[in-house]
């Protein structure tokens, strides 16, 4: 009795301990697994200005943007704290390990370098973005938690849409919200996700292939 119960302890210690010892929760994500599970995405965001019906609007490009800030979008679809039923389901059926894949796959390497180079001239309603996007959306060195996504060369109305969802309070963001609100019409928004949306940048929309 008293071996089995010793037993049973030894196998409880060594479930514990492997559970300790064994690599964090998930590895880091693997490009190659990543653009394997990314295949059943690309029938949206790999076709050059797919559409979100109702509303209208351009699929977000994908390609190069921050490894970190795609997982966080994945995790917010996924608890419903970013609404989008389309994106609830598909991220759903995600772990964690294969969001980790994915976003590997899709950032494709360091993430995107920030840079001074602008084209054109900043509005002055791009001022208060700078700080953690850069003045031209690649970014900032600065290391940041959460990593905020690149906005330079994303579909202008997809940048329209998260900015106005921001504002209505549809889509939640602690520091998001309060920035939207900086923008005072319409008119502020679409200036700002034009000019963000013609700045130079690596984004891309992610085609089976696309480097
Ligand atoms: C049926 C079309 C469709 C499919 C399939 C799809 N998506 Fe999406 N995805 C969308 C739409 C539309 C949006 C924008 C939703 C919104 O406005 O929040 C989006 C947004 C995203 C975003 C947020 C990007 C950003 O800049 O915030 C990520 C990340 C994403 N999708 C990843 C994926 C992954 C990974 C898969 C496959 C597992 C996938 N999507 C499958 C339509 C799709
Ligand atoms: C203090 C840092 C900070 C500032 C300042 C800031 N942002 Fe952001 N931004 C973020 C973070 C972090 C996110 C990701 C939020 C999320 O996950 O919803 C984000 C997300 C966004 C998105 C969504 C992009 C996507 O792919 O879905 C847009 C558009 C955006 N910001 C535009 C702006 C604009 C325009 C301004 C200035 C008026 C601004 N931001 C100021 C940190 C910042």
């Amino acid at each position: 009795m008293l071996s089995r119960l010793n037993g049973l302890a030894l196998l409880a210690g060594m479930t514990a301990l492997s559970s300790i010892c064994s690599p964090a929760a998930h590895a880091a994500g693997d490009p190659v697994i990543g653009e394997k599970k990314f295949y059943t995405c690309v029938g949206c965001h790999g076709i050059e200005n797919y559409k979100n019906a109702y509303p209208d609007y351009d699929v977000p490009r994908l390609r190069h943007q921050n490894a970190a800030y795609i997982i966080s979008a994945l995790q917010e679809y996924k608890s419903g704290e970013r609404p989008h039923p389309t994106m609830h389901a598909q991220a759903s059926s995600l772990s964690d390990q294969d969001m980790e894949d994915i976003a590997a796959y899709l950032q494709g390497g360091d993430p995107v370098k920030p840079s001074a180079k602008v084209v054109g001239t900043v509005p002055a309603q791009v001022a208060p973005c700078a700080a953690c996007h850069g003045e031209n959306g690649l970014g900032v060195d600065a290391p940041m938690n959460p990593k905020p996504p690149v906005l330079a060369g994303q579909h202008v109305d997809y940048l329209e849409q998260a900015l106005t969802t921001y504002k209505n309070g549809r889509r939640k963001n602690v520091v998001m919200d309060g920035m939207a609100q900086l923008l005072k019409s319409d008119e502020d928004v679409k200036i700002v996700a034009a000019y963000f949306a013609s700045q130079p940048s690596p984004l891309l929309t992610a085609k089976i292939g696309s480097k």
